[in-house]
């Protein structure tokens, strides 16, 4: 049994992430504080029936006292900033795998706005889930990640490294979230354990319909523009972000620890150019570069 924990599993990169290790045979624990949809429980596991852990049948109800059970997906509705979340989720990987083979921080929010104005609840609010989250999970789980293979995967942004105006509290976030990164991978080295991040730049979610404006002509006009400025021509796919974190989180994985891999198209990379961020009607637009 190869097993992994995700948080923020139920949209976006966190989906995309229980699909692609369900297919490469993961039993997953899927974490979020909304409930997961059919699509991720549902996961394309054509053998998870005959898996010699499926606990349950697909269809079988949840089950009064625990997670929706499904296949070789497992559901958690938590918060993973909760005070219980860390013990919660151990307690399941110690009843479901008793042993963990990844762990994936990918819950993360932001709080959009002028740093002047950001209320001190919004910041708190963000580095509970975006930074202290990921360490206190990793920390409650390292007793089941502590073997030679073993894996943490965190989700950061290029806003750790590069921030986008108004995002004080995230581009902290994810600048702390890489440097627990590193030196996480520095502890877990002598155990065998990998620990690693993935960078993702402007990633098609529901984040980016929400910050693009989901239809209509300046909807249109932020796409093609945002798309320009990204060596690739396009945003990324959640896939292309799950794809990422599958092959640093393997067992059998690269022998890369303390790395942060961009997935942005090469939007890092770029020298120059910049976004601006109209905090009127959050529309993007291209700035000058500097003389
Ligand atoms: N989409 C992008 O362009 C982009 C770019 C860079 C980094 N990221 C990072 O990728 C990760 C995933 O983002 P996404 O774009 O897939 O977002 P999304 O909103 O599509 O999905 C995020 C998921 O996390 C869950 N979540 C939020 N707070 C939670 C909490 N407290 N406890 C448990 N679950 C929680 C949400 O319910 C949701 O299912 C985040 O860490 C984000 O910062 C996204």
């Amino acid at each position: 049994m190869t097993s992994a924990v995700v948080t923020g599993a139920a949209h976006g990169i966190g989906a995309a992430c229980v699909r692609t290790l369900v297919q490469r045979g993961f039993d997953v624990i899927a974490c979020d504080v909304e409930p997961l949809p059919d699509s991720v429980l549902d996961a394309d596991a054509p053998d998870a029936l005959d898996a010699p852990d499926a606990l349950d049948a697909p269809d079988a109800p949840d089950a009064p006292d625990g997670p929706a059970v499904r296949g070789r997906v497992w559901s958690m509705t938590v918060d993973v900033a909760a005070a219980d979340a860390p013990q919660r989720i151990a307690d399941e990987v110690a009843a479901r795998c008793g042993e963990l083979d990844l762990l994936v921080n990918n819950a993360g929010i932001g709080a959009e706005g002028h740093f002047a104005d950001l209320p001190r609840a919004q910041w708190q609010r963000v580095m509970d889930v975006s930074l202290t989250a990921p360490f206190l999970l990793t920390q409650a789980l390292w007793p089941y990640l502590r073997k030679p293979g073993g894996a943490v995967v965190n989700v950061s942004s290029i806003h750790g490294q590069r921030p986008l105006p108004e995002q004080a509290a995230y581009a902290a976030a994810k600048g702390g979230l890489e440097n627990l990164t590193r030196a996480l991978a520095v502890d877990a080295a002598p155990h065998g354990v990998r620990v690693n991040a993935v960078a993702p730049g402007f990633t098609r979610t529901r984040r980016w319909d929400e910050w693009m404006g989901a239809s209509g002509e300046q909807a249109e006009w932020n796409r093609r523009e945002v798309a320009r400025l990204i060596p690739w021509g396009a945003p990324g796919e959640p896939d292309d972000v799950a794809e990422t974190i599958a092959w640093l989180g393997t067992p059998d994985g690269p022998p890369l620890t303390g790395a942060v891999v961009p997935v942005d198209g090469g939007l890092g990379a770029l020298a120059f150019a910049r976004l601006q961020y109209d905090d009127v009607n959050h529309t993007c637009v291209e700035g000058e570069p500097p003389a």
